[in-house]
Formats: C-alpha cells, sequence, structure tokens
C-alpha cells in the first residue's frame, strides 16, 4: 500500500454515482418544512432541557443566555458551510463524505471516526437526559424509582432521609436506547409525519415555557446578570460564559444532521441550505428566549438538577404546564436519540461501503431492509455508555468531537472553493474565506472552553481510532490512491 493513499480522495462524480445507487432504496420525499422540522427534531433536545441547567447553576449564572448568543454565532458560521457542502455533495455520509472528497482518506477517517462521539455519544447522553425526565415524572405520580438504578455508576446519591447510596447503573437511560434500537432493527423508520406532530408538541412547549416566563419574570433573579469569577477559570464572570457556551453548544448539535437527510431531500441543492440554516436560526431564537425565561422564573442556582425546565415551571405555580414539560421533555428527547442512533448506522454504513469498516457494519438485511447487526451493536454500546456515565462528561465529549469536526469542514469549503472552483455550487458560503475562517476560530474558540481533562479524552479517543485505521482500515480501503 502506498504512501499515497492516506490522501486518496472519492471524486465527487463517484460520490453522486454511488449516492444514487446507496439512494435506490431511498425516495425522495422532504421538502424544505420537513427538512426544517428534521431539524428541530434533532436539535432541540437535552441541550436545553437539562444542560442549560447545570450550566447556568455551575459556570454562567443568568448570563447563560449570552453563552447561547456566542454558541448560536459560531454555529451560524458552521452552518453556512454546512450549507455549501451537503447541496455540492447530497450524500448520507455528511462531513466523513465532504472529507473523503476534499481533504483525503485519513482526514475521512478521522472525521468519520470523530463523529462516533457526535452521533452515538450524543445517543447516550440524551439518554441520561431521558432517564432524568423520566424518573422525575415518575416521582410527581409517587412511583419512586431505586435511586442506585437511575444514575451513573459509582455516582453517590444523597438520599431524602439523610443516608447515601452509590449508583449501580443508569437502568432507564439504557432501557430507552434498547427500545429505539429495537425499533430501528425492525425497520420502523422514523415517519416524517410522526416526527413534525413530536417536533409541533416540542415547539409548542417550548413557547408556552417563554409566554409563561414573561408573565411570571422575576428580574431580581437575573441581578447580577453575570455573577462574579470565583477565582477559577470558568466560574462564573467571562470565562464563564465562554465555558456556558462550549456546554450549551451541545444544544445546537444536529443542524448539520440535516445533512444525512440529503438522499431524502426533494430538491437538495436548494432544500439543504433552507433544512440546515432554518432549523438553526429558529432554534438560536427560542433558545435565548427559553435561557432569559428560565433564569428569570428561579436564582439559577436552583436550575443544576435533572429536569431544569421543570423546575423553573413550579415556581410559577402551574401543575399542569410542569407535568407537560415533562412530556415534551420526554417526547423531544426520545426524537433526538432516534435520529442519532439512525445517524450513526448510516455514517457507519458509509465507512463500511468504502471498506475503511468491517462489512458488517454494511450489511443490510434482507427481511427487514435495515442494518441489523450494525444497528444492534450500536445499540449495546450506547445503552452501556448511557448505564455508566453522568451526563456532564458525556456532553463535553460530545461538544468537543463536534467542534472538532466543524473545524474540518469549514477547512473543506477553504480546500475545494481553491481545488474544485469550477464545481456547481447550488449554495454558496458567503465571504469566503472570511466565514469559515471565523467558523473555525469560534469552533476552537468553544473548544478551548471546555475542560482539560475533556481534551485528553478527545486525543486517546482520536489515538484508538488511528490504530484502528493503520490495523484495518487502510490495509481494506477500495478508493484507488491518486495515479493508481
Ligand atoms: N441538540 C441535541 C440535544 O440538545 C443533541 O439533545
Amino acid at each position: 500500500m502506498s504512501m499515497t493513499q492516506y490522501t486518496a480522495r472519492k471524486s465527487l462524480d463517484a460520490i453522486a454515482k454511488s449516492a444514487d445507487g446507496h439512494g435506490s432504496g431511498l425516495t425522495r420525499t422532504l421538502g424544505p418544512f420537513s427538512l426544517i422540522g428534521l431539524g428541530i427534531g434533532c436539535i432541540i433536545g437535552a441541550g436545553i432541557f437539562v444542560l442549560t441547567g447545570k450550566a447556568a447553576a455551575s459556570y454562567a449564572g443568568p448570563a447563560i443566555s449570552l453563552s447561547f448568543i456566542l454558541s448560536g454565532v459560531a454555529c451560524a458560521f458552521v452552518g453556512l458551510c454546512y450549507a455549501e457542502l451537503a447541496a455540492m455533495i447530497p450524500a448520507s455520509g455528511s462531513a466523513y463524505t465532504y472529507a473523503y472528497a476534499t481533504v483525503g482518506e485519513i482526514f475521512a477517517w478521522i472525521i468519520g471516526w470523530d463523529l462516533i462521539l457526535e452521533y452515538a455519544m450524543g445517543a447516550s447522553t440524551v439518554a441520561v437526559g431521558w432517564s432524568g425526565y423520566f424518573t422525575s415524572l415518575l416521582d410527581g405520580f409517587g412511583v419512586h424509582l431505586p435511586a442506585a438504578w437511575v444514575n451513573a455508576t459509582g455516582t453517590v446519591v444523597k438520599l431524602a432521609d439523610g443516608a447515601s447510596v452509590t449508583a449501580i447503573f443508569n437502568l432507564p437511560a439504557a432501557l430507552i436506547v434498547a427500545g429505539l434500537t429495537a425499533l430501528l432493527m425492525l425497520g420502523t423508520r422514523e415517519s416524517t409525519r410522526v416526527n413534525n406532530i413530536m417536533v409541533a408538541f416540542k415547539l409548542f412547549v417550548v413557547v408556552a415555557v417563554i409566554v409563561v416566563g414573561a408573565m411570571f419574570l422575576n428580574t431580581h433573579n437575573w441581578v447580577p446578570f453575570i455573577p462574579a469569577n470565583t477565582g477559577s477559570f470558568g466560574n462564573f464572570g467571562w470565562s464563564g460564559i465562554l465555558r456556558g457556551a462550549s456546554v450549551v453548544f451541545f444544544a445546537y448539535i444536529g443542524f448539520d444532521a440535516v445533512s444525512t437527510a440529503a438522499q431524502e431531500a426533494k430538491r437538495p441543492q436548494r432544500d439543504m441550505p433552507i433544512g440546515i440554516l432554518g432549523s438553526l436560526v429558529i432554534c438560536t431564537i427560542l433558545y435565548i428566549l427559553m435561557a432569559l425565561a428560565m433564569t428569570g422564573l428561579v436564582p439559577y442556582q436552583k436550575l443544576g438538577v435533572a429536569d431544569p425546565v421543570a423546575v423553573a415551571i413550579d415556581a410559577t405555580g402551574i401543575g399542569w404546564l410542569s407535568v407537560l414539560v415533562k412530556f415534551a421533555a420526554l417526547a423531544g428527547l426520545t426524537t433526538v436519540i432516534f435520529v442519532l442512533l439512525f445517524g450513526q448506522a448510516r455514517i457507519l454504513f458509509s465507512m463500511a461501503t468504502d471498506r475503511l469498516l468491517p462489512p458488517l457494519f454494511s450489511q443490510v438485511h434482507p427481511r427487514f431492509r435495515t442494518p441489523l447487526l450494525s444497528q444492534g451493536v450500536i445499540g449495546v454500546i450506547v445503552a452501556l455508555i448511557a448505564g455508566c456515565f453522568p451526563i456532564g462528561l458525556l456532553g463535553e465529549m460530545v461538544s468537543i468531537g463536534t467542534l472538532f469536526a466543524f473545524l474540518l469542514v469549514c477547512l473543506a469549503v477553504i480546500h475545494l472553493r481553491r481545488h474544485e472552483p469550477s464545481t456547481k455550487r447550488p449554495f454558496r458560503t458567503p465571504g469566503v474565506p472570511v466565514v469559515p475562517l471565523l467558523g473555525m476560530a469560534f469552533s476552537l474558540l468553544l473548544m478551548i472552553g471546555l475542560p482539560l481533562a475533556t481534551w485528553l479524552r478527545l486525543v486517546v479517543w482520536l489515538a484508538i481510532g488511528l490504530v484502528i485505521y493503520f490495523g484495518y482500515g487502510h490495509r481494506h480501503s477500495v478508493v484507488p490512491a491518486p495515479g493508481e
């Protein structure tokens, strides 16, 4: 195998052809509204329903809304880059495929391996959020699940009677993943209509929280708006806003997942940018208002719980809305887990089709017409991770992994403009190279806001990926090296 294999690139023509072949089982049914719905379905989840509370309580206070603005600006630059690539290369492998077409095989592998953090670990993170709202909902109905079985392994939980218990496993988190995996294995594809209904429910509740927040606002809760830094980086003050932005960045993840539906879009060239940027703009506005509402309803210190939106609404005394919030969170988080598990199987499918991964991941079951085994393997791993780890740690890993992928996507836009200037671009990122460079700079800034331990974990993860690439993918790849 020659050294040039590392930089082997898939031609845009080959991608377009294989997208058509691979797409023969997929029908082009999604219009702009469905794509925006798909985006919002995947975006609004554990980020706003869980992590915002923790980030406000521990890092930014009421200024968490500024964190949302900072994160939203970063995503806007990156979203413009995704829009160009998704319209130009409408294949379901998303950033992995873009990298294969631009910077070459080894980068494609790195990005594909890195996307596992976004999709698989993202699904685990949201499952832990689901478990928090599920437990809280049952508590409200007088059913108390044992603390040892609803928290991450090893967490010491203080009980109401003052005693403490060490948690064994987060069972509801693992079970929701198992259930959704079973549906995906048997071929129950998320129908657009069900997704749109769930999205409408989620949006209704989010808007209701904002309206109620405005009505019951106690502006004293916003004072001081930026609590003074406690002396260490990231604990309130301006650095706290940055760390808060890095954490709530998780809430925006998903606009990029619209690109994995490129092969099901009726007119991907026009509708991909609309789906990606439309869902991003709507969610940014809602998040900023929602963050203001939550911190305006209760003192931010009270939001560091598993169900912060419900806690904020409880302060208004509107009991029914609090219950509705929990149902909306459960429904909303379910669709996010579903889309992430589904997207993960697709990305691994693309990688295995290129033989960078074993054929197991590209096998489609003849009867169920799903990647049954692959989906099963993904489900077991995601469920175990969801059962064992706390949401904060998982969310930070997902954020750093996704930000790293974003950096490479912005780079790909600049690279392609230079090396494939004449390829048709139905959507052009404005202000190249400034906008992609700003996307990279902001992504890096948000990465810097994450703790050192998260960086170290990313390095270990990428190192494991490279070992697998040299041990397997590099030897089996079917994409010809340049000149071969
Ligand atoms: N943005 C998605 C969420 O917050 C991943 O759950």
